[in-house]
């Protein structure tokens, strides 16, 4: 593909930057060269394959280099960019936030199933531990109804979440707030007020942070990975929250790590939550707790609040 003249082109550049990113121990090497490139030089991935046989502009070049450098370092590419999509939404990144994951879209696909199979009225969803907003703005998009509280503890990641709000055209219905959990929200009145609390909480055992890929390690936040030792530190004190802050009927959705489901089924039902389920993200593991807060006559069933809890894959 080298033209005659020894001028490289983006297809020596795109194989150029995939070995160099295979050599770096990066399994998606191959994707992300292509990305990086498509990026470097301003162009979309029909752009890029129309182009493949002539020589890129000298700066988008140098720029992929140092792009491709950055990714051999385990920088995620995402970061690299400085934005990604969730739900099909641009949403921006930097070091402060967690990078939105396609899985936790999950959560999403869990709210309109509530709305839709239940007849869930959502006007009151809190979002907590926002992080980049991407929750907060994916339901604000699909409930136009809806009036959402986005929480976070650090105030570097609700910076981006406001810009991320605004950006998507949604800072009418989302109110950033900052705090510790729920705490935020007592003093806007919304307890037993609010239909559904949705969260992507940290829930990495603090011991198992270090031998996580080198793209979160190093990279993302601390705050947003570490659940405590035994990664359920948060999610005790977000399910104590939820209890409190849920209006009767009103449900709580939550990401989990994959071996976390019976642990927390249990927590759900000593804190008097009925029908928790843990669903199955993209990849089919058990990731998405949805639970329900009784209605105010609702009389537990002969077996307990637990009747109705099960983890469909654990
Ligand atoms: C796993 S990240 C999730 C970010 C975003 N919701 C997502 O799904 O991509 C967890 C977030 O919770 C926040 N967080 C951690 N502890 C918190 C607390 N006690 N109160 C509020 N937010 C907290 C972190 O700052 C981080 O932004």
């Amino acid at each position: 593909m080298r033209r005659s003249g020894g001028e490289l082109t983006f297809q020596d550049l795109r194989e150029r930057g995939t070995s160099v990113l295979l050599e770096s121990g990066i399994p998606e090497a191959p994707r992300d060269a292509l990305l990086l490139l498509q990026n470097a030089a301003g162009l979309d991935a029909a752009g890029l394959l129309a182009r493949l046989d002539r020589p890129p502009p000298d700066d988008a070049a140098a720029l992929f280099r140092e792009f491709v450098a950055r990714r051999a370092a385990r920088e995620p590419a995402a970061m690299i960019l400085g934005r990604t999509e969730f739900w099909g939404i641009p949403i921006r990144v930097a070091p402060d936030v967690l990078i939105p994951r396609p899985e936790t879209e999950g959560i999403i696909e869990e709210a309109l199933r509530l709305s839709a199979r239940d007849g869930l009225g959502l006007r009151t969803i809190a979002d907590i531990g926002t992080g980049s907003g991407c929750l907060a703005i994916a339901l604000a998009a699909e409930f136009p109804d809806a009036r959402i509280f986005a929480a976070d503890i650090s105030p570097a990641a609700l910076d981006l979440a406001r810009t991320n709000v605004e950006a998507a055209g949604v800072s009418a219905r989302v109110r950033v707030i900052e705090g510790d959990l729920f705490e935020p929200m007592g003093s806007l009145s919304l307890e037993g007020g609010i239909d559904l609390v949705v969260a992507n909480p940290p829930y990495v055992r603090r011991g198992e942070i270090d031998s996580l890929a080198p793209e979160v390690s190093r990279w993302e936040p601390r705050a947003a990975l570490d659940g405590g030792p035994d990664g359920l530190s948060v999610i005790r004190r977000l399910i104590d929250g939820a209890r409190r802050f849920l209006r009767p009927g009103g449900f709580l959705v939550f990401e989990i790590g994959h071996d976390q489901g019976p642990g927390i089924l249990d927590l759900l039902d000593r804190s008097g939550f009925v029908e928790a389920v843990v669903a199955p993200d993209l990849a089919g593991l058990p990731r998405v707790v949805v639970a329900r807060i009784p209605e105010r006559d609702e009389r537990p069933s002969s077996s307990g609040a637990r009747k109705g809890q099960e983890c469909s894959v654990c």
